[in-house]
């Protein structure tokens, strides 16, 4: 299928590493608005660039377009997409207002569109190993679930030396003003929303606590939220982003025969650990050594497959396969099927993530109201 890629900044050197992987997927030609970072991304990786975005619309070879802009271009580069007839899959938020991302998905559907947004780490090996024990019922009833997305003090951190391969500079002004929980709560959401379905109510708390990250005129987002997610299918979740709080990236789902555990949710390949209920889960859970010496404690469970990609996310070696969900996109053109991630699906993510973020907008308390229906297992990629 061919694509075009518009937006050549940090994250899309990673999409380009992850395209080898995807031999389906053809890249016609990329856009950026910022000549420079056009004419460097295309130099490195010997790709041709359209002429303006305008030429990459009336481009007939291409069927599909990845929108790898900066979350507040999202709502009218995908919006011209659909409306030049073109699939869009849309890097996370699919808008930053909730009424624009309805808008999109209202359009596609009116226009027979399929848009879709990142992140596509559900298709992981590692979520689909979670899925996997929980559907064949290894922890009982999953009730609670605490998820952290934690990236310790980035404003601290040395952030300017952060350039990609093909020399963009990691975006510290425009990450921090759209906000951590804009950025990487879908993570979380995503795993969760497929494994137990839509969130009914939620509640929010989000504030700055480090309004000096060290950019000058910087109006930051909230650096640190909290949400509590009521699932219609019962569950329980804590959900907490930041980026002050020290490096924590753990998913842990509390059921009443076990628990499944994580410690790192970008990573497609994270190990994924099962402890079963016994008489001494207590002791195993308040002193870890006693369950590795008695080996009562946590088991690692194999993953569904070999993970393609694994490992801690060294530029060549990404812990994430960008391109997963752009493959899966283009194999539901090419069926007439619906992506594994539905639009209603990520409208509903991006509704509970706007949520999150900005509880002063969207209340801190809210029912959803953008619901979708949940996967059942045989359409899940496993
Ligand atoms: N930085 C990361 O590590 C990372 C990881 C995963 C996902 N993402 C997501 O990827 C997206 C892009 O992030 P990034 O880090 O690459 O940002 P970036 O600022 O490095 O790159 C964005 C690029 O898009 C271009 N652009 C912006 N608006 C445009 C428009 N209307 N038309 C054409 N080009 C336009 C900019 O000139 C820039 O080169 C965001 O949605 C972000 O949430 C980023």
């Amino acid at each position: 299928m061919n694509f075009a890629i518009v937006g050549c900044g940090f994250v899309a050197d990673l999409y380009m590493n992850a395209l080898v992987s995807h031999p389906e997927l053809k890249l016609s030609g990329v856009w950026d608005r910022d000549p420079q970072r056009l004419a460097a991304f295309t130099a490195h990786h010997n790709v041709s660039a359209y002429a303006s975005y305008q030429a990459l619309l009336a481009d007939t070879n291409v069927q599909l377009v990845a929108n790898l802009t900066n979350p507040r271009e999202h709502f009218a580069v995908s919006e011209a997409a659909l409306l030049s007839g073109k699939h869009v899959y849309s890097e996370k938020p699919l808008a930053t207002e909730l009424d624009r991302a309805q808008q999109l998905v209202e359009l596609a559907e009116r226009k027979g569109l399929l848009i879709t947004s990142a992140p596509c780490s559900v298709l992981s090996e590692t979520a689909q190993t979670i899925w996997k024990l929980l559907d064949d019922g290894q922890i009982g009833t999953p009730r609670l679930v605490y998820a952290e997305l934690d990236d310790g003090n980035v404003a601290a951190m040395d952030h300017a030396s952060w350039i990609s391969p093909s020399g963009a500079p990691w975006p510290a002004r425009d990450e921090f003003e759209v906000g951590c929980t804009l950025e990487h709560a879908g993570y979380h959401l995503t795993w969760l929303t497929a494994f137990f379905g839509p969130v009914q109510r939620m509640t929010s708390f989000a504030r700055v606590v480090q309004p000096d990250k060290g950019l000058p005129d910087l109006q930051p987002a909230a650096d640190y939220a909290t949400a509590c997610l009521a699932f219609h299918n019962g569950v329980t979740a804590r959900l907490t982003c930041s980026i002050y709080g020290s490096h924590d990236h753990r998913l842990r789902i509390f059921g009443d025969e076990g628990t499944i555990g994580i410690d790192r949710i970008w990573d497609y390949g994270a190990p994924v650990h099962l402890s079963k209920r016994h008489k001494w889960t207590h002791r195993v859970e308040k002193y870890p050594l006693f369950g590795t010496l008695t080996g009562l404690g946590p088991k690692k469970v194999p993953l569904v497959r070999k993970p393609a990609v694994s490992g801690i996310g060294l530029w060549g070696k990404n812990a994430m396969d960008f391109c997963r969900g752009i493959a899966d996109l283009a194999h539901a053109i090419y069926t007439g099927t619906q992506p594994t991630m539905t639009a209603r699906w990520a409208l509903h993510i991006t509704e509970v993530v706007l949520a999150m973020q900005s509880p002063d907008i969207y209340g801190d308390v809210r029912d959803i109201q953008h619901q979708f229906d949940p996967l059942k297992p045989e359409q899940w990629a496993r």
